[in-house]
């Protein structure tokens, strides 16, 4: 699913927090978005999101123009599709490990049964099978992380977003979660980061840097060719193997290689996320326990579909 941003503005009153900011995050991309503290980051992975409108310009999810769809309409494609991770994780304290996962899945309508076994299968792939019954409050913060990480990929989203995931994490939880972050998108999910962290910037193949609002710096803005329909077919500018850059950013001249792309998800058997295409059969809710957030990313009784 590409995701694309056009002369996106955002204003609060006389606050300008983003300035006409054009953005296309195409599928199966890795994304590090940078930049100080104010700057507007988080607006803007809102208004990606769905979470948030601009005031002025569009944002598509798809090829579909979303910016002026009801809310309901939004909850739902944000249900389907987009998955978040938030830097305080969102986690519901009165819940086990397994049933904050499984409300990723409340939207399906699917029962509890078999939502917990999904809940079961995403833990596992973030290496938390061992503490399932454990509530937040008995778990570290790299762990809750972890947690957060599989309730929001549960659903198998298209694309996931996450907002400093590692920001309240020790060096070594941090690298963790990254790890699985890049796991998340060997395995074909698209995953947008908004990190301080320069080092695990420096890992991502796009880094896009706002500052005062503006995209000042996008190592790998797509060209002209994106916007007529070649996505897919675009050389792979940089790759990252075992969690190294294997390539230094620049196109690939003369030997195109395969994108990860909703039709030909990148399968590693020996990576936790082996498996969890994004071309999945369903799409379901990317929970948070957050009760603001809970209510902006409500599910909507409408049967499901995907997006036209
Ligand atoms: N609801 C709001 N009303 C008014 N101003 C807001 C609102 N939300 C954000 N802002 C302002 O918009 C600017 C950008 O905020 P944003 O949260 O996007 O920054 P950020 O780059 O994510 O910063 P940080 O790295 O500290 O998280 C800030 O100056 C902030 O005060
Ligand atoms: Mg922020």
């Amino acid at each position: 699913m590409t995701l694309e941003l056009h002369q996106v503005t955002k204003k609060y009153g006389e606050l300008t927090v983003l300035r006409k900011i054009d953005l296309i995050v195409r599928p199966g991309e890795l994304l590090a978005i940078v930049g100080p503290s104010g700057s507007g980051k988080t607006t803007l992975l809102q208004i990606m999101g769905t979470l948030d409108k601009p005031t002025g310009g569009t944002v598509s999810l798809a090829g579909q123009e979303v910016t002026s769809m009801p809310d309901e309409r939004l909850a739902e494609i944000r249900a389907r599709h987009i998955g978040f991770v938030f830097q305080q994780f969102f986690l519901n304290p009165m819940l086990s490990a397994v049933d904050n996962v499984a409300t990723g899945l409340l939207y399906t309508g699917m029962p509890r049964p078999e939502r917990r076994e999904r809940a079961a299968k995403a833990l596992a792939q973030v290496g938390m099978s061992h503490r399932t019954k454990h509530r937040p409050g008995q778990l570290s913060g790299g762990e809750c992380q972890r947690v957060a990480i599989a309730r929001a990929v549960v659903g198998r989203p298209d694309v996931v977003l996450a907002d400093e995931p590692t920001g309240n994490l020790d060096s070594q939880s941090g690298a963790a979660v990254a790890g699985l972050l890049r796991e998340l998108n060997e395995s074909g999910t698209t995953v947008v980061v908004i990190t301080h962290d320069d080092r695990l910037a420096a890992t991502m193949p796009r880094m896009v840097r706002i500052e005062d609002g503006e995209i000042i710096h996008d190592n790998q803005a797509p060209t002209g060719a994106v916007r007529t329909g070649r996505i897919q077919d675009e050389p792979i500018a940089a790759r990252i193997e075992g969690g190294e850059i294997i390539h230094d950013g620049q196109p690939l001249a003369g030997s195109p290689r395969p994108r990860p792309s909703q039709s030909e998800p990148i399968v590693r058997e020996d990576r936790p996320f082996a498996g969890m295409s994004h071309a999945a059969q369903t799409r379901e809710e990317p929970a948070s326990c957050d009760p603001a957030a809970i209510n902006a990313i409500a599910p909507s009784p409408s049967p499901k579909g995907v997006i036209p």
